[in-house]
């Protein structure tokens, strides 16, 4: 099977090509990335040399060059994007040309090169916020924010090239992940990091909003699962079940750091900040799939990792991480 995986050099993209090269060993896999602040191929430099991975530098929305890098595929898993909610809301652009008109390029040239399955990496976020009980796959899409909005946008657009031209079009919908290499921007990384340098932890609002947390590798492995036995024209919730309110999670990642509850400090609120999200994952679950992580260890491993990986981190908070990126890649 040869995989064209876009986004590959991010965080979910980087830990879904590593999963793969591990399960499969007949795959060839073409990493398609433009490499924004976000993708970083030191997140797969323990595979780079191998001969079924290769990487193209490009942008989801250049048409001609993804109609090239595609060619041959059979399989398109679709994770490149802009994501993070708070960049979305100072500055919307990059988020609907990637995630929407990217998309479009990509179902556009996959339905040209007759891929044999499209995986549209979307969002429990596109659901919106709920109070009480829990989002199936039929709940109707509420998006609040520009990033959650674009990620409504392409996954309706993925369901549409089904619906209209029988494009084998999955579509998933997972709930925050967490583990190595995640940008230090999102609340679980930076949190440990901050913690780590003695700084604050700036906690949003009340700090009672609550997240469903996935272990990264659960996520990966759900993918390749449903890549197997899902259905086409269908779109699959991915959720841990593993719901807490920031500010328990705060705590608890102080806990394992043995680090001081004062550190946490709290800030303005996101604007529009949604309360709760919450997956009903009946439709996965009666397929097949567990979660093999729990909570409680899956963030103690997180911790651990970036407590190993400061260069890693420390690189790309402080700036440096472009220049010893040149030393090592050259002008990519
Ligand atoms: P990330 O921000 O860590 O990585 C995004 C990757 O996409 C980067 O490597 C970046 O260089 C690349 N990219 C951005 N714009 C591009 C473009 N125009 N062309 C080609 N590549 C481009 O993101 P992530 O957290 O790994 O998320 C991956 C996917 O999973 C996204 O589609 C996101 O919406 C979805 N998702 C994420 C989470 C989560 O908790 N992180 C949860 C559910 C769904
Ligand atoms: P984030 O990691 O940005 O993911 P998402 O917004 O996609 O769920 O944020 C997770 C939660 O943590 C969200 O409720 C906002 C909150 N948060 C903070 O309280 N402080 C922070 O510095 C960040 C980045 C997030």
């Amino acid at each position: 099977m040869k995989y064209f995986v876009t986004g590959g050099a991010g965080f979910i993209g980087s830990n879904f090509i590593k999963f793969l090269l591990k399960t499969d060993k007949s795959i060839k896999i073409i990493n398609y990335d433009k490499l924004t602040y976000a993708g970083n191929l030191e997140n797969l430099a323990e595979i780079e040399n191998d001969s079924r991975y290769s990487f193209i530098k490009g942008d989801i929305a250049d048409a001609l060059l993804v109609d090239k890098s595609m060619s041959g595929s059979d399989i398109v898993v679709n994770f490149a994007a802009e994501t993070h909610v708070d960049r979305s809301i100072g500055d919307p652009a990059d988020f609907i040309k990637t995630d929407v008109e990217g998309a479009y390029v990509l179902l556009e040239s996959a339905k040209k090169h007759n891929v044999k399955n499209f995986i549209q990496i979307s969002t429990d976020e596109v659901y919106g916020s709920i109070e009480k009980g829990s989002f199936n796959e039929g709940s109707p899409l509420n998006p609040t924010n520009p990033y959650s909005a674009s990620k409504s946008g392409a996954d309706r657009l993925a369901f549409s090239y089904w619906a209209t031209y029988k494009l084998p079009v999955i579509i998933t919908r997972a709930s925050n992940n967490y583990g190595p290499n995640q940008y230090p921007e999102k609340i679980i990384p930076l949190f440990v990091t901050n913690a780590l340098e003695g700084k604050e932890l700036p906690l949003y609002g009340d700090g009672m909003n609550v997240r469903d947390w996935l272990y990264v590798e659960d996520h990966c492995r759900a993918l390749v699962f449903l890549i197997e036995k899902g259905k086409h024209g269908e779109v699959y919730n991915i959720g841990g079940g593993n719901e807490i309110t920031n500010r328990d999670l705060t705590e608890k990642i102080l806990s394992i750091l043995d680090k001081p509850a004062s550190l946490i400090k709290k800030v303005t609120d996101r604007m529009g900040h949604d309360k709760r999200y919450s997956l009903d994952c009946g439709k996965l679950l009666n397929l097949g799939w567990k979660q093999k992580t729990d909570f409680h260890h899956g963030l103690e491993k997180t911790v651990e990792w970036y407590v190993k990986n400061e260069d890693w981190w420390k690189r790309i908070k402080t700036g440096r991480y472009l220049e010893y990126y040149r030393k090592q890649y050259g002008n990519r």
